[in-house]
């Protein structure tokens, strides 16, 4: 029986020596170890041996199970570890390797040069005042000063939804409605950006559909000088501190006395060029003081306070800034174009 075993040993180390698959493996564990298998086959003529001979073939058998299973788990555990690194070699990722960059957005140069403005009034302790694009007549015109023979309520230069409701025309309407809203208390201290439809003809310098920047400052005692010193302020951090303004005598129905206010040009610094005509100045918005009639219609006494206002186009000052000599781009969504703005402050 010791012989058979012995024989048993060599067989099986034999065998394991040649395994090449974890299945196979595992068959050959039944074929020694397994309960029908070769070793407990050979076990079942122990009841045939002496009281003497029983341990000593019983340690034989002890050695040789052992001597198998640790053959068979050496093996095991080289496979597994042969698996491991098939693994890790196959997920390997070159961590070097640079990675897809999705093509990132930006803010809309309009919607920059408008943040820009709003963060200068904002610095000079203004607040935003919104109101509706669809306005009412009251509101658009006839609060504002604009006699019912004004150019801008004919048909033809505003979209009117009814008689009395249109597509606003300007930011100014939003003006009554935030004195309104102030119910007489002062200092009204506001800046109002927004949309404004005209019925343009859409071209290098026009367009249907426009943002303006309204300001507004109800107060006593305030004075033509306050917005002569606020405007040189803004046009100063918009374009540099170099930039300089004019006012020049003007007329706006709301404002009494009104002015437009030209900027240094800022291509060639007021020398004189082709954006400027060579007159060194840019027009870049108009101002005044507040009409009285359009104080009593913010529900305040002219005698006891004074105001002034002032409203400029987003997109004139976005041209000017950066150069640009056609609206239409900011509205075409080329990305060539807008990318241009990508890391621009
Ligand atoms: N509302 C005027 C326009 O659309 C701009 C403007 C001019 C606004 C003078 C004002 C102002 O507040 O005082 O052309």
């Amino acid at each position: 029986m010791k012989e058979r075993l012995e024989a048993l040993r060599t067989e099986a180390l034999q065998e394991l020596e040649r395994v090449d698959s974890p299945q196979r493996l595992s068959d050959l564990r039944v074929k020694y170890l397994g309960k029908k298998g070769a070793l407990t086959e050979i076990l079942r003529g122990m009841g045939a041996l002496s009281a003497e001979e029983r341990p000593v073939i019983g340690q034989v058998a002890n050695d040789v199970r052992a001597a198998i299973e640790q053959v068979i788990e050496a093996k095991q555990a080289a496979f597994q570890q042969a698996e491991t690194e098939n693994r890790l070699r196959a997920e390997t990722i070159d961590v070097t390797l640079p990675g897809k960059r999705p093509p990132s957005g930006a803010v809309h140069p309009l919607n920059k040069v408008a943040q820009e403005i709003e963060d200068i009034f904002i610095g000079l302790g203004y607040t935003i005042a919104e109101g509706p694009e669809v306005e009412t007549d009251f509101y658009n015109f006839e609060a504002l000063n604009l006699p019912k023979d004004h150019p801008a309520r004919d048909m033809q230069d505003s979209f009117y939804i009814t008689d009395e409701i249109l597509m606003r025309t300007h930011t100014s309407p939003v003006q009554i409605r935030t004195m309104r809203a102030m119910d007489g208390k002062t200092p009204v201290k506001v800046i109002c950006p927004g949309k404004v439809y005209r019925r343009d003809d859409d071209d290098a310098t026009h367009s249907f559909q426009f943002n303006q920047i309204e300001g507004l400052v109800v107060g006593p005692n305030i004075r033509m000088s306050d917005l002569k010193g606020t405007l040189l302020q803004f046009v100063q951090l918009m374009f540099g501190r170099q930039a300089q303004i004019r006012l020049r005598p003007s007329f706006f129905p709301f404002t009494e006395p009104s002015a437009e206010v030209d900027v240094t040009c800022v291509q060639c610094g007021g020398h004189g060029c082709r954006m400027c005509k060579h007159t060194g100045w840019l027009e870049i918005l108009g101002c005044g003081m507040v009409h009285p009639r359009v104080l009593e219609y913010g529900g305040y006494d002219p005698e006891k306070v004074s105001g002034f206002a002032f409203g400029m186009g987003v997109e004139r000052i976005a041209l000017l800034k950066y150069g640009i000599d056609d609206i239409r781009h900011f509205y075409t969504n080329d990305l060539r174009f807008l990318g241009q703005f990508v890391r621009m402050s």
